[in-house]
């Protein structure tokens, strides 16, 4: 133990100047949120503090993140999760290694993992922690997935509340949620790519240049760049430049109709649109989850995801 103990003291007396604890020159507290930490645990010790614990992380070649909590330290070599069910113990502290270990957005987890699934980004760099579903596996992987219907589980037919705070959940049928779509469209800059699968089977998809979400003062009106692939008709152009409409919030351009009330949705609706993919899963009308790939019968699937543009795939 004398060696480790001299260590710390070292490090106690290295960091003794500043007037914060290591926690805030090395790591960032983010809070309780335990279900972020538990897989790639790179070791698991008993440890009697929360400095101790940020010694062993900091020693450790592969440690990123760590977890202390009732004496138990637990350092990660990642803080990739698929688990959203975990609760964690009282008391528990998470840290993050600041700076090396706060990815942005979905490209930037690539360093840490290239499996799809529930990550944590850090869309700015003193912000805590959103929990975002990333596609690694799609073209390049890097894609942040903000909506999927795949089984009819949750409803879409939802109020403007609804859609701006976002509704479902990430490993499920999803609406991330408006609000965090203009908060994440006005920092950078994305591609958008649109997933479909036929009830056949038949695979679809559409690839934008760019894909922006406006405020809530513009009633999240949609800026989409230009077609540039995929394999299905470019519908969704019909609604580029269209501010959102839900059954409580009427902000598209029928003169007649309230368009989300007519399809069962909220969507960016125009007069009233060309593809409805939150429309009612399942429904073999207008007001089914649409593409025109797919009309008059629903999708078995979709899913709507981002990429920032400047990464290189
Ligand atoms: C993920 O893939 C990229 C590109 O192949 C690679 O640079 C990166 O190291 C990989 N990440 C991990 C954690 O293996
Ligand atoms: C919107 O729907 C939510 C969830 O059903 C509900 O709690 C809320 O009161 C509704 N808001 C309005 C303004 O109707
Ligand atoms: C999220 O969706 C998945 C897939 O539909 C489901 O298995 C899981 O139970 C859902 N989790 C919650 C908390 O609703
Ligand atoms: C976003 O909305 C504001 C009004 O709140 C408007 O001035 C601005 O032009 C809009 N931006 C885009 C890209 O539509």
């Amino acid at each position: 133990m004398v060696p480790l103990l001299l260590i710390l003291a070292a490090f106690l007396a290295s960091e003794a100047a500043a007037t914060a604890p290591v926690k805030s020159s090395k790591y960032t507290n983010i809070g309780q949120d335990g279900k972020l930490f538990t897989e790639n645990i790179a070791f698991e010790t008993p440890a009697f503090s929360t400095l101790y614990c940020a010694l062993l992380c900091n020693q450790h070649e592969t440690c990123e993140t760590f977890t202390f909590v009732q004496e138990v330290c637990r350092g990660h070599g990642v803080f990739v999760t698929s688990d959203t069910s975990f609760t964690p113990a009282d008391g528990a502290r998470s840290y993050v290694k600041n700076a090396i270990s706060k990815p942005k957005d979905c490209v930037e987890a690539q360093r840490y993992s290239n499996e799809s699934g529930v990550v944590a980004i850090y869309p700015e760099d003193d912000s805590s922690p959103l929990q975002v579903y990333c596609d690694q596996d799609t073209d390049g992987g890097g894609w942040q997935v903000f909506q999927r219907r795949q089984d009819g589980s949750v409803d879409f037919f939802k109020n403007w509340t609804s859609y701006q705070d976002g509704f479902g959940n990430l490993t499920g049928e999803l609406w991330l949620g408006l609000d965090v779509l203009h908060m994440l469209t006005s920092r950078q800059s994305y591609k958008l790519r649109v997933d479909m699968v036929q009830d056949g089977g038949t695979k679809g998809n559409a690839i934008y240049s760019g894909f922006s979400v406006n405020n809530s003062n513009d009633n999240y009106r949609l800026r989409l760049g230009h077609f540039t692939g995929g394999n299905v008709e470019d519908t969704l152009f019909h609604q580029n430049g269209m501010q959102f409409t839900t059954l409580d919030a009427d902000h598209d351009t029928s003169d007649i109709e309230n368009c989300a009330s007519l399809n069962y949705g909220g969507w960016w609706y125009n007069d009233c649109y060309s593809c409805n993919l939150n429309g009612i899963y399942g429904l073999g009308d207008s007001g089914g989850v649409w593409w025109d790939v797919s009309i008059f019968y629903s999708l078995a699937s979709s899913e709507m995801k981002m990429k920032p543009l400047k990464s290189a795939t």
